[in-house]
């Protein structure tokens, strides 16, 4: 029997998840959130600055919104995140949210969604804000992996309100890099697609490729290491999973899809998924033919999710040094979630059939999971859910 969340009797259990979710399909009524468009009329007050690329991502929020849908969910909505939602959340009496967005405009606008449901007291497939933001600059997501001792790239940062980069900097290079001096890395902190990402060969070439960044971000400007070996991803998520019609909870994170990104011989940094989309050889999925490093990668995306404590989705960006060694370049809050078609695919849900799961099965996968987080964890904050459960 399910009683309601403030009754002491109510005990919530991973073996009752089943059919919770049976009675779940005619009654939560989701809403799938992609990236409002500040241009449109009545999204914003002031139109101001994004540091960040933008992206709708709305065809990807209705990939979901269908994939939910044939799951059994019969209540889906797909909305923008702009200025009006929490009156359309609240009008379409919405239970919890599905982010797909990476925000409208202005500073960490991919912490902004999340803080908002924070505040309005809806729950949310997705990350909290501190995570959203410290996985969306890179430079403070890498000082957290230095803490808990993750290979990185060695890096330093150069804000615009520092000034023009002068390549003369001995003393704050050194802290950095040591002896080396280059080739480096210059890109944004809060960036996608490879969007202003600069190979830069000597230390004389950083100050125009920081310029550069600062110019198009009017943000922090990254300078790493350039790390001359292999590419890789691996996606990682949490620890309940649908597969072949049933939900196990395992005892660490899911992690999958361990992906060698292809480059071509005089490709230094990987192109952009806007110029090139993402076909299955520009990603190569590792089969059973180097089980170590497949496995090397698996263990690292289990220990960051575990280290930051996430609960939803991220893929983690390797690339490996000229001898091997692995170091991680980035942990991407919101990956893309494209629905695998004839062509084009996503590094995510490119590996899911070694698992003998299917795009649906991973949507799936990442509500149950979260759900049952919010079961497990926090039913205090989540009544109207409890209640729906009777
Ligand atoms: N330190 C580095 N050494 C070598 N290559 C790098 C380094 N940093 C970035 N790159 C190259 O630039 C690409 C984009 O970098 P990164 O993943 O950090 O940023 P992004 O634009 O957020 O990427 P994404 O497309 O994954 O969203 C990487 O896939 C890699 O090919
Ligand atoms: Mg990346």
């Amino acid at each position: 029997m399910v009683a309601t969340s403030n009754s002491n009797s109510w005990h919530y259990d991973f073996s009752l998840l089943p059919q919770y979710l049976d009675r779940l399909f005619a009654k939560l009524r989701i809403a799938v959130v992609f990236g409002g468009d500040c241009d449109r009329p009545g999204s914003v007050i002031y139109k101001t600055h994004n540091p960040r690329s933008w992206k709708s991502y709305e065809i990807v929020a209705r990939e979901i919104a269908k994939a939910l849908t044939e799951i059994g969910f019969q209540h889906v909505y797909v909305i923008p995140d702009d200025m009006n939602l929490p009156e359309q959340l609240k009008q379409q009496k919405i239970h919890l949210v599905w982010l797909n967005t990476g925000g409208v405009q202005g500073y960490n606008p991919v912490c902004h969604t999340p803080a908002l449901l924070e505040m309005l007291g809806m729950p949310y497939i997705g990350h909290n804000p501190l995570n959203s933001s410290t996985l969306d600059n890179k430079h403070a997501f890498k000082r957290e992996l230095q803490s808990v001792g993750i290979q990185t790239a060695p890096f330093m940062t150069w804000h615009p309100s520092q000034g023009i980069l002068q390549p003369n900097l001995p003393e704050r290079f050194s802290i950095a890099f040591g002896e080396y001096r280059g080739p480096f890395v210059v890109k944004p902190v809060s960036g996608r697609a490879s969007l202003h990402v600069h190979f830069v060969d000597k230390i004389e070439g950083l100050s125009q490729a920081v310029s550069e960044v600062h110019q198009a971000t009017h943000n922090t400007a990254l300078i790493e290491k350039y790390l001359p070996g292999r590419e890789f991803c691996v996606a990682v998520c949490g620890y309940v999973t649908y597969a072949k019609g049933c939900f196990t909870k395992n005892a660490k994170p899911f992690a999958f899809s361990t992906v060698e990104r292809v480059l071509e011989s005089d490709e230094l940094i990987f192109t952009s998924m806007d110029k090139k989309a993402i076909t299955a050889d520009r990603g190569r999925l590792m089969g059973a033919e180097e089980p170590e490093l497949k496995q090397q990668l698996i263990d690292l995306a289990r220990k960051i999710y575990w280290e930051f404590s996430l609960n939803s989705l991220v893929r983690i960006d390797v690339r490996s040094d000229g001898d091997g060694e692995l170091y991680v370049l980035e942990a991407n809050p919101k990956p893309d979630l494209k629905y695998p078609g004839k062509n084009v695919t996503s590094l995510v849900a490119l590996g899911l059939a070694e698992y003998g799961m299917s795009y649906n099965d991973l949507i799936f996968s990442l509500l149950a999971d979260r759900l049952d987080y919010l079961l497990t964890q926090h039913i205090e904050i989540i009544p109207h859910i409890v209640d729906l459960l009777d």
